[in-house]
């Protein structure tokens, strides 16, 4: 390294945070020193507690990250949240810059009566359990009732409905925590429905993901062929959309000629429908659903209700980013006012926090990319305010922050990794803090959060 590096946080290790550091070591012309900071202490955010256990392909992502981590100039501080542990004024004091992609860590909310019954959940917490994210492993999920709602028609939705349904021959291949699939292989749910507002033809969901429901072991996929009926708009959008959605409706139209195989499970999906409120004495019991009609392409109520028995709702409506303290924060879009990821020279932000929930993992490379070359200009121009350079290890040390180094994350990953080997799994994953400290070689009693 040179004497005198661009120092930048990155605050976030989750693709967004990392395609940003990997553009930042790879800067022409100028030496760059990246620390990417996360609250956990595991990296790759979604990318280990997000993206579905039965998709180990696209897990398999992290392996572009950690050739990242291992270019000079990297270092990784995990079991660090900022606005806990940091202010971004300590981060900004420090370093040159500091670039945000801290994910949307929330859910969106339905607002509609019972959305706080017991049973109620939003997707954030179910997929975040499954996953083995340490802040969720209290949850217990009843999955006793024959029937089980999604609510919503993205691939996060598909992805609930199918780990709902797949068979302990699927599961037991992947890293889903022991918990998870003890729970879903006793399950007594036998229909999972998918609920989407508008039609098929607007679903937000992706072929690979819609065509894998019919390739599912234990679960039939049912679609009544008069949900496919299109009104006149739907098909000029149908004719102007492109593949991937004419792809979909193939796929939903294959599903309606469908005769069920009498799996144990099914997924059905219903469209033109909404949820008007979830019903229940202290739990769920039912949902009262509401018929739409497309109107100018938004879904409006018809007044054809009808009330269905439930055990379990998922709400999967989308996520949504948090307020860092110290950092502004636009309430409507619940993301980081910014314009191409310049939230204001020397702060910066990228991924879903910088434009909202939505975008595939690859999306964000761009997305690092474009914040990452505004973030060099800046320094270019020299408009970066001043920074002390003080090692932010110091600080932590001060504070007996507990901090996990990327040779600390390997030794879990390892751990991880020897535990699911000889259960032909990719890894059995700590989902403790306690655990996942102790396996970093972090004393667990010192730390004064802990
Ligand atoms: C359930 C689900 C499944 C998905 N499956 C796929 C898929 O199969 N294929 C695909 O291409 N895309 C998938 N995606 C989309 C993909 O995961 C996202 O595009 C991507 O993860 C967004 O990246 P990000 O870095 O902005 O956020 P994240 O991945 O959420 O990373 C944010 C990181 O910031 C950290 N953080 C948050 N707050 C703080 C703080 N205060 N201090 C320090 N650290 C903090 C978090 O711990 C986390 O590690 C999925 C998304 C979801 C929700
Ligand atoms: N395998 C994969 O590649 C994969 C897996 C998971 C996630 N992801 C990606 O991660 C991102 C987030 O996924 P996501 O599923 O959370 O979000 P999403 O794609 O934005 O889908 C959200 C869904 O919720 C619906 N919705 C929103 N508000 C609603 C309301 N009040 N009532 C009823 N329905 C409502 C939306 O319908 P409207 O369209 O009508 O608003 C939409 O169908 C997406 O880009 C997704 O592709 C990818």
């Amino acid at each position: 390294m040179s004497e005198n590096p661009l120092r930048v946080a990155v605050v976030g290790s989750g693709p967004a945070g990392f395609y940003a550091a990997g553009a930042l070591l790879a800067s022409d012309g100028q030496p760059v020193e990246v620390d990417v900071i996360d609250r956990l202490p595991t990296p790759w955010g979604l990318v280990r507690l997000g993206v579905a256990p039965d998709h180990p392909n696209i897990k398999a992502v992290s392996r572009a990250f950690e050739k990242i981590a291992a270019q000079p100039g990297f270092r990784f501080f995990g079991n660090v949240e900022v606005g806990r542990d940091v202010t971004h004024a300590e981060l900004a004091e420090r370093y040159d810059a500091v670039l945000y992609a801290v994910g949307a860590q929330t859910d969106r909310q339905l607002g509609i009566p019972g959305e706080k019954l017991a049973g109620s959940w939003p997707a954030t917490a179910f997929v975040a359990w499954y996953n083995g994210h340490p802040d969720f492993q209290e949850l217990e999920f009843d999955l006793s009732h024959e029937r089980a709602v999604v609510i919503g028609n993205g691939n996060v939705a598909l992805d609930i409905a199918r780990m709902l349904a797949l068979t302990p021959g699927e599961l037991d291949p992947t890293d889903t925590t022991e918990p998870a699939i003890e729970a879903i292989n006793a399950a007594g749910v036998k229909e999972i429905l998918v609920v989407g507002r508008r039609g098929p033809v607007q679903a937000a969901w992706t072929p690979v993901e819609v065509g894998e429901l019919g390739e599912l072991a234990g679960a039939d996929v049912i679609v009544e062929p008069a949900d496919l009926e299109l009104d006149e708009a739907s098909e000029a959008e149908l004719a102007a959309s492109p593949p991937t959605v004419k792809r979909n409706v193939e796929y939903l139209r294959d599903y309606a000629t469908r005769t069920p195989r009498g799996h144990p499970r099914a997924i059905r999906l219903r469209f033109l429908t909404s949820p008007v409120a979830l019903l229940g004495d202290g739990k769920v019991e039912g949902i009262e659903l509401v018929r739409n009609e497309l109107v100018d392409g938004r879904a409006v109520p018809t007044g054809q209700r009808e009330a269905l028995t439930c055990g379990i709702v998922f709400r999967s409506v989308g996520y949504r980013g948090v307020e860092l303290p110290g950092v502004p924060f636009d309430e409507g879009s619940g993301t980081i006012p910014n314009v191409g990821g310049r939230i204001a020279p020397g702060t910066y932000a990228a991924g879903w926090i910088k434009r909202g929930p939505s975008g595939v993992i690859g999306t964000n490379k761009k997305d690092a990319a474009e914040t990452v070359a505004l973030l060099l200009e800046d320094a270019r121009a020299r408009l970066l305010p001043p920074s002390t350079g003080e090692d932010l290890e110091r600080l932590l040390a001060e504070r007996g922050v507990a901090h996990v180094l990327y040779g600390d994350w390997e030794a879990i990953d390892l751990h991880e990794r020897g535990l699911g080997e000889p259960r032909g799994r990719p890894r059995v994953k700590l989902c403790t803090w306690d655990e996942l400290l102790a396996a970093a070689g972090r004393n667990v009693g010192s730390d004064p959060r802990v």
